[in-house]
């Protein structure tokens, strides 16, 4: 069977980290003929291995007849803005997370790409990671009865010298960032809903600025949700632990008749932070690096696009993960809970 024309779209971080490892390992379905970075290194190096053609205007890439589906992996405030090109190119896409800093965009890119036919998969990677592939599939099976409590936890380290979160980099830009919000609770009010089975009714948050050097982007958020069965689910992250210390998440569900634990990995027993970084022994696996996710993400698009199914991940999931997120943000400039859906 021909394998499926790509195109990548932004070749930074998570572009080089996960989507190029994930395109490598199905080059039996996938071929990368081009991709586009303003940054025009990037585009190089990310189309060198494929033989693809670099370009620094995404549009060259959707002019492409040779391309069926292209992953988006820039910045959250451009997301609209290219999908919905990619939409009228007739391409299917794999957006990252968020699918967009407002419900305003994300309704506009759902209805374009339901307008054109096209798939619009957004990368919600945790659900394509086998750990909570695992735990979705035991929910189902009941092991655990209704879940009445979660909570997940999610810890990064700040660098050394520290980019991210400060105006070097586009995340520190409070007029381009959604900060923690959109950059990782993004993920963890998608798992909540996604555990719980459930519609959010209310979510109250506190948030807070951090890292040195940050001019006010939020880099650390709680998050409390109340869903619509009376279900609890929280969430915390925090982008500022010391340097070296170990990137985790740590996923609790408690349900009416088990409960289920899931973490990175086992901190060690004794472990010293400082500047330096950390002494302790071994090493771990971030989640963020859990490659096979990313493939089976990918291999989702694919098979749908073969297929002439929709994913199985419509985007609307994605739209209410964002709904939360958003709310989350308003509760804490507010002081108060914020109402979501029939309740609001
Ligand atoms: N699924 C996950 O777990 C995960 C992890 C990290 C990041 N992300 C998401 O991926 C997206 C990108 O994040 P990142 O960490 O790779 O950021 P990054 O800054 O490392 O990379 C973004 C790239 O986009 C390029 N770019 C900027 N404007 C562009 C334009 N107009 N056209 C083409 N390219 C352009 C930049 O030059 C840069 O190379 C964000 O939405 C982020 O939330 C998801």
């Amino acid at each position: 069977m021909d394998r499926l024309g790509l195109g990548l779209i932004g070749c930074g971080g998570i572009a080089r980290s996960a989507h190029l490892p994930a395109m490598a390992q199905l080059a039996d379905r996938v071929v990368l003929r081009a991709t586009a970075d303003v940054d025009a290194s990037s585009a190089e190096a990310a189309a060198a291995p494929w033989g693809a053609t670099p370009f620094t205007d995404y549009r060259a890439v959707l002019a492409r007849p040779d391309i069926q589906a292209v992953v988006i992996a820039t910045p959250e405030y451009l997301h609209a803005e290219q999908v919905e090109a990619a939409a009228a190119a007739g391409k299917h896409v794999l957006c990252e997370k968020p699918i967009a800093p407002s419900l305003a965009e994300a309704d506009r890119m759902i209805a374009a790409c339901r307008a054109a036919g096209v798939n619009l998969l957004i990368g919600h990677s945790r659900r394509f990671t086998r750990r909570y592939m695992e735990i979705k599939a035991a929910l189902d099976r009941g092991d655990i009865g209704p879940v009445r409590l979660l909570r997940e936890n999610e810890r990064r380290s700040r660098a050394i010298p520290q980019v991210w979160w400060t105006p070097a980099h586009w995340t520190g830009n409070p007029q381009i960032s959604g900060g923690a919000p959109m950059m990782n609770a993004i993920h963890e009010t998608d798992l909540l809903r996604w555990f719980t089975g459930q519609e959010a009714a209310a979510v109250q948050a506190e948030i807070n600025t951090t890292i040195e050097g940050n001019v006010g982007v939020i880099d650390f958020i709680s998050l409390t949700v109340r869903f619509r069965d009376g279900a609890i689910g929280s969430a915390e992250v925090l982008n500022c632990a010391p340097p070296g210390y170990p990137a985790f998440h740590q996923l609790e569900l408690y349900g009416t008749s088990g409960a289920i634990r899931a973490r990175d990995h086992e901190l060690t027993s004794l472990v010293r932070f400082g500047d330096s970084g950390a002494d302790y022994p071994g090493h771990y696996d971030m989640l963020l690096h859990n490659l096979p996710a990313y493939a089976r993400e990918l291999a989702e698009l694919v098979e749908a696009i073969r297929a002439g199914r929709p994913v199985h991940m419509p985007p609307t999931e994605a739209r209410a993960a964002l709904e939360i997120a958003l709310a989350a943000v308003r509760s804490a400039h507010a002081g108060h809970e914020i109402l979501l859906g029939d309740a609001a």
